[in-house]
């Protein structure tokens, strides 16, 4: 099946992001919001992007042919002759079923539904919709016109060609596709959130102070980002959601919670966002680790 106009649910930090990219390879997409306030909000982040990509000279064509192609609405009818529905509305389940059960009924019956929920199952979502075979997980990174990777997610009741289809599309997008399974952290997750739980736990045990590991992890392994750099900046109170939903599908110590990221999210210490986590965001140029 060819994929010819997309649609995207949400216009918020992923959504923008994903519309974005679909634009700029050539498609035609049409985002849907709750209200226009949002797909104000959305769109203007996005002019902004393309502005500042044409400026590096990374873009092909002139931000307004790229924003020419992306259209906006509130109305869920719009979107009913879409190839491809990619879901990037807030992450939470009854939301999202919601939402897939009334849509599953306006959207052409050959369309693709695909999710880019980071910590809900697939196959639970799939089961809101009557086309289960048809459906499949896209999970993107953030910021999404900037980062490489796609995970496309199959269930054990996605179609080989429904599959292949939202591969092939990634890579019209301009990313990397890997294929991965509907298991809670797909590839990314899966080993990212050990390792960090793993340097939280390393400080608990005395192994080293919070700047001595990021810069040990940075300098001794070339990582980009500091492992403690990265929890403040991914948000603890994210971080510690998802290990409940990992450690909920694994039943794997690795995945459980440390008892002092529990300490520091129910201080509200949430990290960058809250202008405090592992580190103190005082002075946001020069963030001083804090005694914990
Ligand atoms: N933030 C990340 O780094 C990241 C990375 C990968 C995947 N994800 C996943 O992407 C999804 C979206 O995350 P986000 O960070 O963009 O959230 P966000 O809060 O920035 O955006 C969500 C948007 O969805 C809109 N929305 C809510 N209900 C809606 C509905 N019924 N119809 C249309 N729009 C609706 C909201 O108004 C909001 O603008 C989540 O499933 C999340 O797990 C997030």
């Amino acid at each position: 099946m060819e994929i010819k106009k997309v649609g995207v649910l949400g216009c918020g930090l992923m959504g923008s992001g994903i519309a974005q990219v679909a634009g700029t390879a050539g498609f035609d997409v049409t985002v849907l919001e709750v209200e226009q306030k949002y797909l104000d909000k959305g769109f203007a982040g996005i002019e902004k992007s393309l502005a500042k990509l044409a400026e590096k000279g990374t873009l092909k064509e002139s931000p307004e042919a790229v924003r020419g192609r992306l259209k906006g609405s509130t109305k869920q009818e719009e979107l009913a002759d879409c190839d491809i529905v990619i879901e990037a509305v807030i992450e939470n389940l009854q939301e999202k079923k919601k939402m897939y059960g009334t849509l599953d009924a306006i959207i052409k019956k050959d369309a693709i539904f695909a999710s880019n929920t980071s910590s809900i199952s697939i196959t639970e979502l799939m089961t809101a919709t009557r086309r289960p075979e048809r459906f499949i997980g896209l999970h993107f990174f953030n910021p999404v016109p900037l980062m490489k990777l796609v995970e496309v997610v199959r269930t054990i009741a996605t179609a080989d060609n429904v599959y292949e289809t939202a591969y092939e599309f990634s890579r019209k997008l301009g990313k990397v596709p890997v294929r991965t399974s509907d298991k809670t952290g797909f590839i990314v997750n899966r080993l990212l959130v050990p390792y960090l739980l793993d340097a939280i736990r390393a400080y608990e045990e005395g192994v080293g102070s919070i700047e001595d590991i990021d810069n040990a992890m940075k300098l001794g392994c070339g990582y980009p980002m500091r492992p403690f750099t990265l929890l403040d900046f991914v948000g603890l109170d994210t971080t510690y959601y998802i290990t409940h939903v990992m450690y909920d599908e694994f039943k794997e110590q690795r995945f459980a919670s440390p008892p002092l990221l529990k300490r520091l999210v129910m201080a509200g210490w949430y990290g960058r966002k809250s202008g405090k986590g592992f580190y103190d965001y005082s002075d946001p140029n020069s963030p001083k680790a804090n005694r914990l």
